[in-house]
């Protein structure tokens, strides 16, 4: 978990300071482009409704903050390209659950998840956003990637969703297995993606050898990309 939230912190560093040349690191005196990251909470409106997720960077890092992949994945889920009434839905790195929030307020069915330590926060965050008669549809579980994947089942989700989780190197491939495991080849995968690093391209590279991968939308003013993909079936040997 330390080193987890370090090795985000620091790559926050390099990202930020880099533009300006300077060695500041990042501790006590956030930039303002990171000041709302500090805020114990973000608010947003979506589905016709007021979110508040309570955020808590200090002790919680990367997951206990609203990045800006998951408000542009949730503004893409209302524009209605993609089915979500009545669809099984699974989020992967959900962090404050943003995303799993609004596709369950769209009717989906949503299995929230994260790793294990994230999870209290995560829950909390989703008992206080999703209204009492929406509460059945929403599940929060663990999910490391790579890791306990015959607790979900093969290729059963509709709907898979990431916001800003192609940024650990170490992580590609155990996603990307991940990713195998739940989609069917019907099965319809959006992930909002920040691309900071020539790595993240490579992830999208890796993606390509069993997905489809077509970008859908672009929010320039926060540079996040939305990739849609679907499993690719193997062309049979005649
Ligand atoms: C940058 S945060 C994004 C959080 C949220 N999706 C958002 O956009 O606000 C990355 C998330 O991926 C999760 N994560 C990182 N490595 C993971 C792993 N190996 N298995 C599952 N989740 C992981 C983190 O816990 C964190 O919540
Ligand atoms: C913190 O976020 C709330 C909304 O959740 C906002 O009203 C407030 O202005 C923010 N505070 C700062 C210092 O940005």
């Amino acid at each position: 978990m330390r080193t987890w939230i370090c090795s985000f912190s620091f790559v926050i560093v390099v990202f930020y300071t880099s533009s300006s040349m300077a060695l500041v690191p990042y501790v006590e005196n956030p930039l303002p482009a990171l000041s709302k990251l500090h805020n114990s909470s973000a608010q947003f409106r979506f589905a016709d409704r007021d979110l508040r997720l309570a955020q808590d960077w200090k002790q919680l890092g990367v997951a206990a903050v609203v990045w800006d992949a998951a408000v542009v994945m949730c503004v893409y889920l209302e524009l209605g390209k993609v089915e979500l009434r009545g669809k099984e839905a699974i989020e992967l790195g959900a962090g404050t659950g943003l995303v799993g929030i609004v596709a369950a307020l769209l009717g989906a069915k949503v299995t929230i998840t994260d790793r294990q330590p994230a999870l209290d926060f995560l829950s909390a965050n989703v008992n206080v956003n999703v209204p009492a008669d929406l509460q059945g549809s929403v599940v929060v579980s663990e999910l490391s990637w790579g890791e306990g994947l015959e607790r979900y089942p093969a290729g059963g989700f509709d709907l898979v969703l990431g916001a800003d989780i192609v940024y650990l190197e170490d992580t590609f491939v155990p996603l990307l297995r991940t990713l195998e495991h739940l989609c069917s080849d019907s099965t319809v995968l959006l992930l909002a993606c920040k691309i900071r690093y020539k790595r993240d391209t490579d992830f999208l590279s890796m993606l390509r050898r069993r997905f489809t991968v077509e970008e859908v939308y672009y929010d320039k003013h926060r540079d996040i990309h939305v990739y849609k993909s679907q499993k690719v079936t193997p062309a049979r040997d005649l």
